[in-house]
């Protein structure tokens, strides 16, 4: 695997035009986008179509959050649009990701099916305040990230302070796809906990989440190159 298939760029724009103006200025340096909710339905979903017909790999960063037989059921359709992968709330619970993996890998072989376990804005306070339990937010993210794989979930959206525990626990096919990744170079923006693209790679971190360092940058095409320079020099690390 090289360092372009290591990276996926965050789509966070309002407009399907910016985003498409992204993609044209990148050209073929780079190959994976992540599409959320907001790019999604401004675009009335015609985002997926635009890249999918540009050769390029989607992250479908929906987060479903249903019971098991609505969850499965928007994902038939994620699988159906072909896309490399999608994600769902773990919280939803074992039955409902267990449905999830059983009904998309009836229809598609492809797509890697993603579980979010805690979302990265509570605090430990809120979680208490929410959940009404003593349990740390890492003691559940990792009871989440269990049950996920249990359930024949692919892998975990984690911070890559977290994918070296998630890898020794529950194995190396098991995939990390970490957001808060930025490099030296780069301004840290809301992100609290943040590693270096090479950093991240040598820790564990099977996809980088990186958007505003490129989609904010001057020169975005640079920004990428340096970044995927950066995820080799961490790989060759890795491997040595
Ligand atoms: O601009 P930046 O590199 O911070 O973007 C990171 C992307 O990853 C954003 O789309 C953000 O919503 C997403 N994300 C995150 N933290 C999480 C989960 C997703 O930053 N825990």
């Amino acid at each position: 695997m090289n360092g372009k298939d290591r990276l996926i760029i965050a789509l966070d724009f309002p407009k399907m035009e910016d985003a498409v103006k992204l993609v044209e200025k990148l050209e073929n340096e780079a190959t994976f986008y992540k599409v959320g909710l907001e790019l999604f339905l401004n675009s009335n979903g015609e985002i997926i179509k635009y890249l999918k017909d540009n050769n390029k790999k989607i992250f479908l960063d929906l987060k479903f959050h249903d019971i098991p037989n609505t969850t499965s059921m928007a994902a038939i359709f994620a699988a159906k649009k072909d896309v490399f992968m999608f994600n769902v709330h773990a919280t939803g619970g074992k039955k409902m990701m267990t449905k999830v993996v059983e009904e998309v890998r009836k229809i598609n072989n492809s797509s890697l099916l993603i579980a979010v376990t805690i979302l990265t804005s509570f605090s430990e306070e809120e979680i208490k305040e929410t959940f009404k339990t003593k349990a740390s937010i890492q003691e559940l993210a990792m009871n989440l990230a269990t049950l996920s794989k249990e359930s024949g979930m692919n892998g975990i959206v984690c911070s890559p302070w977290e994918a070296n525990l998630i890898k020794e626990n529950l194995g190396d096919d098991f995939k990390t796809v970490c957001p808060g990744v930025r490099p030296l170079w780069a301004a840290t923006n809301d992100q609290q906990r943040i590693m270096t693209p090479k950093n991240a790679i040598i820790n564990g971190c099977d996809f980088l989440v990186v958007g505003r360092p490129i989609t904010k940058n001057e020169d975005p095409k640079k920004a990428v190159k340096l970044i995927i320079k950066e995820i080799e020099e961490g790989l060759i690390l890795k491997i040595n």
